[in-house]
């Protein structure tokens, strides 16, 4: 069993005191900062960039993991890893016939890389660069926005990519990400994901010892 790792994503978080809330969920329990970069063109949101991601790398030493949710995502590979990014995923849809080259230039600049599928992209769109990837990202929701409901039929495609990355033989982390909550974390982990990428859920609890551990144990 590979192990479970929490990763809070910081869009739910009060951006006027980013630092604090980093520093909070780290000291919490988190083990990976999931940070949500969009640009307002891939998805319908704008949210931050590498200045953020930078400035906040002060606060906490848990692994920084940036979700690219913009277009042409390879002219900011660079900026993302001087930022302090310790990992760099980004879309199938982003990048298309370009994802394994994108993926070998994270590499290249020494950063771990990933791919990731929104809800509607079957598996074996990436099937193919599996062997690149230090982590696979399965979107449960359409990307844009947190607190959005998690929509179920992402779980065969877990089950699907988990199976995938047994076969490849390597040791390669399998995220999930939307609308995780305590009702269907577990039917996440049973599928396979060990990555768990929670918004809405964690930040609008008070207590986020309480509710990282609650995600890690149910
Ligand atoms: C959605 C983002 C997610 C989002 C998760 O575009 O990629 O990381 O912040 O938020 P929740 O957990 O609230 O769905
Ligand atoms: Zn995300």
């Amino acid at each position: 069993m590979k192990k479970i790792k929490i990763a809070p994503s910081v869009l739910s978080a009060d951006f006027s005191k980013m630092g604090e809330e980093i520093e909070g969920i780290s000291k919490a329990g988190a083990d990976v900062i999931h940070l949500d970069v969009m640009d307002g063109s891939f998805v319908k949101n704008i949210s931050f960039g590498p200045k953020l991601i930078k400035d906040a790398r002060r606060y906490s030493d848990k692994i920084f993991d940036a979700h690219l949710m913009i277009v042409n995502p390879w002219n900011y590979i660079s900026k993302f890893k001087d930022a302090g990014a310790d990992i760099i995923t980004v879309h199938y849809e982003a990048c298309q016939d370009r994802l394994k080259q994108t993926l070998k230039e994270i590499k290249a600049l020494g950063v771990k890389c990933g791919a990731v599928i929104n809800p509607d992209t079957p598996v074996n769109k990436i099937a193919d660069v599996i062997d690149e990837c230090d982590m696979i990202l399965l979107m449960s929701v359409f990307p844009g926005f947190g607190g959005q409901k998690f929509i179920p039929e992402v779980l065969p495609k877990l089950e699907e990519t988990a199976n995938l990355i047994a076969k490849s033989g390597k040791e390669i982390d399998l995220e999930i990400d939307g609308g995780i909550n305590l009702e269907n974390v577990k039917s996440v982990k049973d599928a396979g994901a060990n990555v768990i990428v929670a918004g809405s859920t964690v930040f609008a609890e008070l207590d986020r010892a309480k509710i990282i551990s609650d995600l890690r144990n149910a």
